[in-house]
């Protein structure tokens, strides 16, 4: 059994790049192909064997907990219509060992400030997995290989930090957290050695960004309590996790072996349904 049981999903963001679509929909309830986008991530965490999610949320963003919640109504609606196809499609939503749990975060102060507050809902010395909701990470077609499992096992083995990345062009990097190590191959970690928020493409250390994937130790909760703001103002996690390392704690960098889709911007959207639909086998 994994030590991480818990994933952090922070879904308190307004969603600015997915305007006008997101303006009174939560951009995590946005469709991907049959399902909202949080209903993805959420069978990612399950596919990676965590089943108890907490979502980091606010004011106007409830149609996201009852998406997960019962809907008597309509179930007995179905029920008594004999439409159990449609029943089994809702069950599976929510299968009996998901747990989910909700934290509002007050106001918006960064990554690292939302993660922070579900501190209190981690045992002592708890790992936790944080999965930023906007990315995708599917595996390759016809593929079944979970990353983010793949990073758990890693954790178990070995009690290192894991942070998935990708490779991103060299113009791009200002737009994520760049890590500072050597390349690890696919599926596997190397050691890292810092990581820096949205560098400029002359100060990034390599090409490698993080995804949005995180395996942390409890310590990450204690050093964000007083992590100050940094890039665009912000508290990041970035920050936090580079402290960690200079405590001299292992963080590495998981190079992972799916595909990403970016569903926080329009184009990213439309490429992962119309990608996403085809392999679902819908005639477009
Ligand atoms: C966040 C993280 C960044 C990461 C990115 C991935 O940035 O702070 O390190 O690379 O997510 O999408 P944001 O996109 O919230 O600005």
């Amino acid at each position: 059994m994994t030590q991480v049981r818990k994933a952090i999903i922070p879904v308190a963001g307004f969603g600015t790049r997915l305007l006008p679509i997101s303006k009174a929909i939560p951009k995590e309830m946005v469709p991907v192909v049959d399902r909202p986008l949080i209903q993805h991530v959420v069978e990612e965490a399950l596919a990676a064997g965590i089943n108890e999610i907490v979502l980091v949320t606010r004011s106007g963003k409830s149609s996201i907990e009852d998406h997960f919640d019962a809907h008597a109504e309509l179930e007995d609606a179905l029920a008594s219509k004999g439409k159990d196809e449609l029943l089994a499609t809702l069950a599976a939503i929510a299968p009996p060992e998901l747990k989910i749990t909700s934290v509002r975060q007050p106001n918006a102060q960064g990554l690292g400030h939302a993660v922070y507050c579900a501190a209190h809902l981690l045992g002592q010395d708890e790992p936790f997995a944080v999965i930023l909701p906007d990315v995708l990470v599917k595996p390759q077609a016809n593929s079944s290989t979970c990353d983010l499992g793949r990073m758990v096992e890693l954790w178990d083995a070995s009690t290192a930090a894991q942070i998935m990345v990708e490779a991103v062009p060299q113009e791009d990097v200002y737009r994520y957290g760049i890590v500072d190590c050597d390349e690890p191959s696919a599926g596997e970690s190397a050691d890292m050695r810092g990581v820096v928020e949205k560098p400029k493409p002359e100060d990034a250390p390599s090409r490698l960004s993080v995804i949005g994937r995180y395996i942390l130790p409890y310590r990450v909760m204690e050093l964000l309590r007083d992590q100050p703001p940094g890039a665009g103002n912000e508290i990041q996690l970035t920050d936090a996790i580079d402290r960690l390392m200079q405590e001299g704690k292992q963080v590495q960098a998981f190079r992972m072996q799916g595909r990403t889709f970016d569903c926080g911007h329009i184009e990213g959207w439309l490429q992962a349904n119309t990608t996403l639909a085809r392999e679902a086998g819908y005639d477009l």
